[in-house]
């Protein structure tokens, strides 16, 4: 049985001080949960602070990019090695705000994955449509190819290990969310593809979330669906009301 993950992606929110109290207020609320695996990606300059701040607790931390190289001449970039010192366990990879806004490829996708992996990094790997993408039907296509080009010269091992999250663009701080139906469709999908490409062992094994648009009251549909694992939840992932999305069984108030 795969064990649920849902992780907040608090993009370029929260300073030091900020994220701390945040990450303070969450865990008070009771943010940790007995059925998932809970995450925060946070800006990278508020890792060392989060980190601090979920000490003792079952809540991990992860950032929103990594780069390819080790290190070296890349201003402005952040290495697997710092992030894993800063007490960063998971990273995100080619969210689609990354790929719209500073020009991630499939191709970087494939080489920030293989640097993540190789720093002991657990990612997280979006992929998702546009919305003139899904009216022209080629979402299933599209994925599969995001899938596959992210995933090229990547082990069975490590691709067992790593997270796939399916995002579409236009449930991405919309409010208009998939439906639980798509949402399992695309979900399903993405494991038929790592299934071909690694067998049947990886493909049960690994973990698909969902993202866009969750919120309390459709968490528990989404993430009861058969190949959805969890979530990637931005904007509700900012609030005291995560703990009910990470608790999706059992609201907590
Ligand atoms: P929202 O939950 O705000 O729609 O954002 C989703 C997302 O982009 C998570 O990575």
């Amino acid at each position: 049985m795969r064990k649920k993950i849902i992780a907040g992606n608090w993009k370029m929110n929260a300073n030091p001080t900020e994220a701390t109290a945040l990450a303070k207020r969450l865990i008070e609320a009771g943010v940790e949960s007995d059925y998932a695996d809970v995450v925060f990606c946070v800006p990278a300059i508020d890792i060392p602070a989060v980190v601090g701040a979920v000490k003792g607790t079952g809540v991990a931390v992860g950032g929103q990019n990594v780069h390819f190289k080790p290190s070296g001449a890349y201003t402005g970039e952040i290495s697997a090695d710092m992030l894993t010192d800063a007490g960063a366990r998971y990273v995100i990879i080619g969210h689609s705000e990354r790929r719209q806004y500073f020009g991630e490829t499939d191709e970087t996708v494939n080489l920030r994955l293989a640097a993540a992996l190789a720093g002991g990094l657990i990612p997280i790997v979006c992929v998702g449509e546009s919305l003139g993408q899904r009216e022209r039907g080629v979402t299933i296509e599209l994925v599969r190819s995001q899938v596959k080009t992210a995933f090229g010269g990547v082990s069975a091992e490590d691709a067992a290990k790593t997270i796939i999250a399916y995002e579409p663009i236009w449930a991405i701080g919309t409010g208009r969310v998939a439906t639980a139906e798509q949402a399992q469709d695309v979900c399903a999908a993405i494991r038929t593809v790592i299934g071909e490409l690694y067998g049947s062992g990886v493909a049960d094994s690994v973990r698909v979330q969902y993202g866009g648009s969750v919120a309390r009251d459709n968490a528990a549909e989404l993430f009861g669906q058969p190949d959805i694992d969890g979530g990637l939840v931005g904007g509700a992932s900012l609030k005291e009301d995560f703990v009910n999305i990470t608790n999706y069984k059992a609201r907590k108030g």
